[in-house]
């Protein structure tokens, strides 16, 4: 049995008297497994939040249906709130208690006996590597030591689901690697794990299948390697050019070439413009692009040739950039 099902998932938050209504989640599904690394991955807006929302009861949908482990959590939130961790995007430690107090105390909520709390705290401090920060003030750790608490803290009461909304966002990239190091290890122990993000590299390195949402809604959901696999060509040339006429058609008559997309740059009144051309790139290929740049009297500015990324399937769905 799944351990999450979502099920035509519909959030409109209700407008006031200058604001219209938001349609932020316009009937999403998905299912995971117990044991899955399960990813929504979109830009700003997209209602990654506002999923997550309604699956740790924080959020009431405006229709649908959520089970975990079969039990319907609008009908029984409580039970469903043992079930679930929730790590929300935006940090909430109480600052006025230590360290190890929050961990406790969200441990005594619980009903976790005060033994048992005591020990669990001080073993996932440990685990988490911010033991040393025990009796600090979460005020005085760094954003990914703080990131670190929330983790330790949604783990108190042993959940089988955690929700980890942008567990990554304003860390540095050496606190993001750290972390991602560690959710790898919890999910190598068995925790089932929903991750928001807006990182590709993220999505694509922990998550096992992931969603790609936009809009209030699913654009595609698959294993990161079936996402790119559904792309037109075996590697992905990208060129940002400055041309004095469109370089497009002459570019899509090369043979080779099986696909060119124009990618919105944002702030481009330089002139300048991306073409994605999707490529097999052999027998001199490369050479009859850059040729045909050259003919077309344009400027090339920058070139970069990849195996497909999840950006790629991104940008294939949207025609937009995923901006970090
Ligand atoms: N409490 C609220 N009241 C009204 N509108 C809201 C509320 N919360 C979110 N929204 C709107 O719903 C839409 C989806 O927001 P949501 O926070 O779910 O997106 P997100 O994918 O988490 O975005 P981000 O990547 O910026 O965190 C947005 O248009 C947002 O402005
Ligand atoms: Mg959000």
């Amino acid at each position: 049995m799944s351990l999450l099902v979502v099920d035509d998932l519909v959030k409109t938050y209700p407008g006031g008297r200058k604001s219209p209504p938001v349609e932020a989640v316009r009937g999403v599904s998905f299912s995971v497994e117990p044991g899955e690394f399960f990813g929504l991955l979109g830009p700003n807006g997209a209602g990654k939040s506002t999923t997550i929302g309604c699956i740790s009861t924080l959020v009431r949908p405006t229709s649908g249906r959520i089970l975990v482990d079969g039990v319907d959590i609008t009908r029984a939130p409580a039970e469903g709130k043992r079930r679930i961790a929730v790590v929300p995007q935006t940090r909430n430690l109480d600052h006025d208690l230590t360290v190890r107090e929050l961990l406790v105390y969200h441990g005594r909520y619980f009903g976790l006996p005060s033994a048992e709390r005591e020990a669990r705290a001080d073993r996932l401090l440990e685990e988490m590597q911010v033991s040393d920060k025990a009796s600090a003030k979460p005020s005085k750790l760094s954003g990914g030591q703080q990131q670190r608490v929330m983790i330790a803290r949604a783990l108190m009461h042993d959940p089988q689901l955690v929700l980890l909304d942008e567990p990554t966002t304003g860390l540095d990239p050496q606190a993001r690697r750290l972390l991602w190091g560690t959710l790898h290890e919890l999910h190598g122990r068995g925790i089932t794990f929903i991750l928001t993000t807006h990182y590709m590299e993220e999505a694509d390195r922990l998550c096992q299948r992931l969603a790609i949402v936009d809009h209030g809604r699913i654009l595609t959901l698959d294993t990161p390697a079936a996402l790119k696999k559904t792309l037109p060509g075996a590697q992905v040339l990208d060129l940002w050019v400055r041309a004095p006429e469109p370089l497009a058609p002459r570019l899509e008559s090369i043979p080779g070439v099986q696909n060119l997309e124009r990618v919105e740059v944002e702030g481009d009144g330089d002139g300048l413009e991306r073409l994605r051309l999707f490529v097999d790139p052999k027998d001199g290929l490369l050479d009859r692009v850059l040729h045909s740049v050259r003919d077309g009297g344009a400027d090339l500015h920058h070139v970069n040739l990849a195996q497909p990324s999840l950006e790629d399937v991104y940008i294939h769905l949207t025609g937009k950039e995923l901006r970090d």
